[in-house]
């Protein structure tokens, strides 16, 4: 009994994953596994007939099929999903998909197609990706997005773990952002996204924007991400982003942006990323991160700020990464991060801080990265910073050198309270020991030259 049991389990398990031949002229070359029909990998030129009209999932990646009939999909309404992945296509019909109804995925990444018939995903009202990847499209999707309130994802599912520079970082082809994204656009028209009430994700990356229309994304209230990546953008309209409220998401790096309107951020409470790196900002508003409570990163790396609101990260207690990274930074204001508990990485390298003050955090803190390298920092003007950095328990990466006497010294191995000689005239008399001698670095202590150190045991 129980074996019966056994095999009519082990024949069913079989039944649902055994892949035998499609049959019928021309699709048996295929393999069909319930409804999902295999057609990848087979040098294929051309579409088969005969794919049996119940398929769900057709998969005709790796072939060298360059041109496909109109007709060709037309029974299919079942499918929901369709792969040509790595084919040669040039050009699809305008009706292609229209009998498709129920198709959630379409993906025609590696292939060559330049331009698409604007009517090509007209009555794909459920699809929720599509993935045009290295193609030679030279107009985007944005099309469709206007004409389809279907389309409302338009392959972000892929860019979705893709925001800012991971972009980079992951995939170092810009390749992603360019073949994509890589349009001419310079102006768009300001209801380009007003139908499109559930999109949750736009990326204009990579175009050659100039300026937007205040009202491009104001119906788009379901808005998680905006991805402005590399455009000529030098200002931005202070009404911009004030109806997305469910934003989180906000990349303009790479722009031109030299100044930004204070009222900016103002309704985006939920945003969690403002990436402004590689832009031309030499000053902020105050008040511009201040309703954006539940910020986690801003990055204002690669911009001409020579000084920062002593206010501005006041109400952003939820950030952990602040990057200032290629600044002209010459001081920071008392308490620029005193609000900022939950702070783990600071990038201030490459500035032209000759000092850091320890007031400008809280006495202990959640910082576990810090990178002060690449500033001109005076050592013996550092006590208090010094004697914070021994006070932080959690801060295991930390980098940088400061300046005594022309040569570069770790900051970590420097004990200022031995500075021998001035460093800045200001400190002067402080560096004097009590009995009238000059301090003596750390680091020199800890390392005595041989000569320094047969002085010593000679005048035992
Ligand atoms: C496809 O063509 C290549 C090159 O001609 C050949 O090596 C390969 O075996 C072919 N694949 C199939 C499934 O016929
Ligand atoms: C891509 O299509 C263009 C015409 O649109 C053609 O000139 C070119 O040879 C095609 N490239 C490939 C790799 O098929
Ligand atoms: C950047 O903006 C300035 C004006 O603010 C303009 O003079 C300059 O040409 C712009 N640069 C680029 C690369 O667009
Ligand atoms: C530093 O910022 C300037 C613009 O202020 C930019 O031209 C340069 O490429 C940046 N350097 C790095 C390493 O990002
Ligand atoms: C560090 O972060 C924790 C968790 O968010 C927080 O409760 C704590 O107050 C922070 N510690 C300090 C010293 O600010
Ligand atoms: C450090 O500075 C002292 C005094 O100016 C100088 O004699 C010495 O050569 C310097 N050391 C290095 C490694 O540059
Ligand atoms: C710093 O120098 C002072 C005075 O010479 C000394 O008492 C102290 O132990 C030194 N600190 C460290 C950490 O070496």
């Amino acid at each position: 009994m129980l074996y019966i049991v056994t095999v009519i389990v082990i024949v069913s398990l079989l039944e649902q994953t055994y892949a035998v031949p499609c049959s019928g002229q021309q699709i048996s070359v295929c393999e069909c596994i319930d409804t999902l029909v295999d057609c990848e990998n087979l040098n294929l030129t051309t579409v088969p007939s005969n794919i049996p009209i119940t398929t769900t999932k057709l998969g005709l990646s790796n072939n060298h099929i360059s041109t496909i009939a109109e007709h060709a999909f037309v029974d299919l309404v079942s499918l929901e999903s369709i792969n040509l992945f790595d084919n040669a296509l040039s050009s699809l019909p305008a009706e292609l998909f229209s009998s498709n109804i129920n198709l959630k995925i379409i993906t025609l990444q590696g292939n060559n197609l330049s331009s698409l018939p604007a009517q090509l995903f007209s009555s794909n009202t459920n699809l929720e990706v599509i993935n045009l990847f290295k193609n030679a499209l030279k107009f985007g999707g944005l099309v469709f997005l206007k004409h389809k309130p279907g389309v409302y994802k338009f392959g972000f599912q892929y860019f979705k773990q893709f925001t800012t520079r991971i972009v980079f970082v992951e995939h170092q082809a810009s390749d992603y952002v360019k073949i994509f994204f890589n349009n001419a656009l310079s102006s768009l028209p300001a209801d380009l996204f007003s139908s499109n009430i559930n999109l949750e994700s736009i990326n204009l990356g990579s175009n050659v924007l100039s300026s937007l229309p205040p009202e491009l994304f104001s119906s788009n209230t379901k808005l998680r991400t905006i991805n402005l990546f590399d455009n000529a953008l030098s200002s931005l309209p202070a009404e911009l982003f004030s109806s997305n409220i469910n934003l989180k998401f906000i990349t303009l790096q790479g722009n031109n942006l030299s100044s930004l309107p204070a009222q900016l951020f103002s309704s985006n409470t939920n945003l969690e990323v403002i990436n402004l790196f590689n832009n031309a900002l030499s000053s902020l508003p105050a008040d511009l991160f201040s309703s954006n409570i539940n910020l986690e990163s801003i990055n204002l790396g690669s911009n001409i700020l020579s000084s920062l609101p002593p206010e501005l990260f006041s109400s952003n207690t939820k950030l952990r990464t602040i990057n200032l990274f290629n600044n002209s930074l010459s001081s920071l204001p008392a308490e620029l991060f005193s609000s900022n508990i939950n702070l783990k990485v600071i990038f201030l390298n490459s500035n032209v801080l000759t000092t850091i003050s320890a007031n400008i955090f809280g006495s202990l803190t959640n910082i576990s990265d810090l990178n002060v390298e690449n500033n001109p920092l005076v050592c013996c003007d550092l006590k208090d910073f010094i004697e914070w950095l021994d006070l932080q328990t959690k801060l295991t990466e930390f980098s940088g050198q400061c300046t005594y006497l022309a040569n570069d010294t770790d900051i970590r191995d420097f004990n200022t309270s031995e500075c021998i000689i001035p460093e800045s005239c200001k400190h002067g008399d402080t560096n004097k020991r009590s009995d009238g001698e000059w301090k003596i670095p750390r680091k020199w202590k800890k390392k005595p030259s041989p000569l320094i150190f047969e002085l010593k045991s000679s005048m035992k």
